[in-house]
């Protein structure tokens, strides 16, 4: 993805608000630098309050105002603490993007409603929570962009992955008919959606199916699935990055309720 060709075309981000959520690592970690580099000062959240504080002087590092919050986003009064602190410590906020997310694997026949309950409590019910939580003071003010993580599984289904890719088509149904409820009053919800992402996370996952399979095997599967993207390889974390900072700016000012496929072609829907 790195071109030093591309040159910053001005997205209008600088001094702008912007909420992380999941943003300890990963592609979270990605969106939050992308936006801070765009002159965003960027509030950090993870359940994992180290990785918070470690990305947030990260976005400092780059001279943007930070603040690392420790919460779980699928518990609401967590949820709630955590707009109250960033309320009082930051300017109101402009961007929310809703990106903590987990995913469930194995057949859903085997699978356990505790199981499904955690994937829909961090994916869905997370967005729904910080979502509620922001949009008083936006709509008091007239402005916000709200981008929700999702992934391509929510868009065409994907097997193993039967309850998390549940939860995310569930998120773009709650965009379509959030876009809808608040355009009015000047904020924008929109989608991005990924396919295989080479987060540190996925890169583990591939490490640990190689060990298991063989290398042979896991070439041979990874061939296999690479024929699904036409564009002929994986995400990066900065892809997914891009479309975010794009879809926060005036750049999409007449963009609302869309979901967009950052993920080669993968889905074409
Ligand atoms: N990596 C991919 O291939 C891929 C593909 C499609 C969609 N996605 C989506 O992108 C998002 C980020 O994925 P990633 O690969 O960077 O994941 P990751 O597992 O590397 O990072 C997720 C981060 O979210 C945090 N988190 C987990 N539960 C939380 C909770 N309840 N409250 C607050 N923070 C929490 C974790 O501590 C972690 O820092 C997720 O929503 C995921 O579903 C990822």
């Amino acid at each position: 993805m790195a071109d030093s060709r591309l040159t910053s075309m001005d997205l209008g981000l600088k001094d702008r608000v912007a909420l992380v959520t999941g943003a300890g690592q990963g592609m979270g970690r990605g969106i939050a630098l992308a936006l801070a580099r765009e002159g965003c000062h960027v509030a950090i959240n993870d359940l994992r309050g180290e990785a918070a504080h470690t990305v947030s002087a990260e976005v400092s590092g780059l001279g943007r105002g930070s603040l690392a919050l420790c919460a779980d986003v699928s518990e609401e009064t967590q949820v709630s603490a955590m707009f109250k602190t960033l309320n009082e410590r930051l300017p109101p906020l402009d961007i929310l993007v809703n990106c903590a997310g987990i995913g469930d694997s194995g057949p859903f026949a085997k699978s356990q409603s505790s199981d499904w309950n955690r994937v829909l409590g961090v994916c869905l019910y997370g967005t729904l929570h910080s979502t509620r939580a922001a949009l008083p003071r936006m709509i008091e003010r007239g402005f916000g962009r709200i981008i929700s993580i999702v992934s391509d599984a929510g868009r065409v289904g994907e097997p193993g992955l039967v309850v998390y890719s549940a939860a995310k088509a569930g998120i773009i149904g709650f965009t379509k008919a959030l876009a809808r409820e608040v355009g009015r009053h000047g904020i924008h919800v929109n989608c991005v959606s990924p396919g295989a992402t080479m987060t540190d996370h996925i890169q583990e996952l591939y490490a640990r199916m190689k060990q298991q399979m063989g290398e042979a095997a896991f070439e041979e599967r990874q061939k296999k699935v690479l024929k699904r993207y036409p564009i002929g390889r994986f995400g990066e974390v900065e892809d997914v990055a891009s479309a975010v900072c794009f879809l926060a700016s005036d750049r999409a000012s007449f963009i609302t309720g869309q979901t967009l496929s950052v993920s080669g072609g993968y889905s074409m829907v």
